[in-house]
């Protein structure tokens, strides 16, 4: 059967990573990504023109990647992408949020307001958003199903991270919202699970070293026993393995790929 995947956060990074490997893997994937930059925080995201790469690179006549521009804060705009994805390709099996950003870099009382609500609502209300549209497409697909809800969290969901802490909440959140839905998923075939990554060598890892004052991302590499950053293509290949049949009796846990940071 064609696997069908809506990858939210694709343009670049982990989700981009992410929809590579499972198109490889022969799944069609709507990639959707915002694509612009956020207006409340001061780094650049991803670009709709990476987008439209990722898709033409990564997807072939078999198993295409059609890239959408959506806010994953926007619940009827990412229920159209993937309602489009069900008109396309007949169903969802799986949706994968990678989408988040970051802001901190002093303590919580002290950063602006709005760099506080960007976080909240991107890394927890988006992570929301996504199950509140994706979860219904997975349901539409007939028994007996093998749907997976995947989110990526981070370690600053366990561990206590200075100058992260609305970062940390918000990421905690969907540790907790993670579990809660595999429970309300209880009979029905779909799982529910996030996967928190450590130090991964992306662009949201560069603006972290910036709000440290550090020169560059390198640094944390000390952190992990593995002794250097994790790869995106790493935190990817256990989201794809969640999301493939291997993982279907695991459900409700958040898996760290965190080359040992959290030890
Ligand atoms: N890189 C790390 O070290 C690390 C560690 C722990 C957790 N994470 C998490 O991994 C996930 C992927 O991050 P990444 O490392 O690939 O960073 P990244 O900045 O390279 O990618 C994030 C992507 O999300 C998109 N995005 C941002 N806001 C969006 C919105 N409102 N709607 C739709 N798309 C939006 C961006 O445009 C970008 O393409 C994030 O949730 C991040 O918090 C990353």
């Amino acid at each position: 059967m064609n696997r069908v995947a809506v990858v939210i956060g694709a343009a670049r990074g982990i989700g981009a990573a992410t929809t590579r490997l499972l198109a490889e893997a022969g799944w069609s994937v709507m990639a959707v990504d915002r694509g612009s930059d956020d207006p409340r925080l001061p780094y650049a995201l991803g670009s709709a023109r990476m987008l439209g790469e990722l898709a033409a690179e990564a997807g072939s006549a078999a198993h295409p990647v059609v890239a959408r521009i959506a806010d994953t804060c926007d619940e009827p705009g990412l229920a159209a992408a993937v309602g489009e994805a069900e008109a396309r390709f007949g169903g969802v099996d799986a949706v994968i949020t990678a989408a988040g950003v970051i802001a901190g870099g002093v303590p919580l009382w002290e950063m602006p307001a709005v760099e506080v609500d960007a976080v909240l609502d991107v890394d927890l209300r988006g992570v929301v958003v996504a199950a509140r549209v994706g979860i219904p497409a997975l349901l539409r697909r007939p028994e007996p199903r093998a749907g997976r809800f995947l989110a990526v969290s981070s370690t600053a969901a366990s561990r206590g991270l200075p100058m992260l802490a609305a970062y940390g909440a918000a990421k905690a959140g969907v540790t907790g919202l993670v579990r809660g839905l595999a429970a309300e998923l209880r009979g029905t075939g779909i799982t529910a699970n996030s996967v928190s990554p450590g130090s991964t060598a992306t662009p949201i890892l560069d603006e972290s070293a910036r709000l440290y004052g550090l020169d560059g991302a390198e640094v944390f590499a000390r952190q992990h026993t593995i002794e250097r950053l994790i790869r995106p293509e790493e935190v990817a290949g256990a989201l794809v393995w969640l999301a493939g049949p291997a993982g279907a009796a695991v459900t409700g846990v958040d898996l760290p790929v965190d080359g040992g940071l959290a030890l």
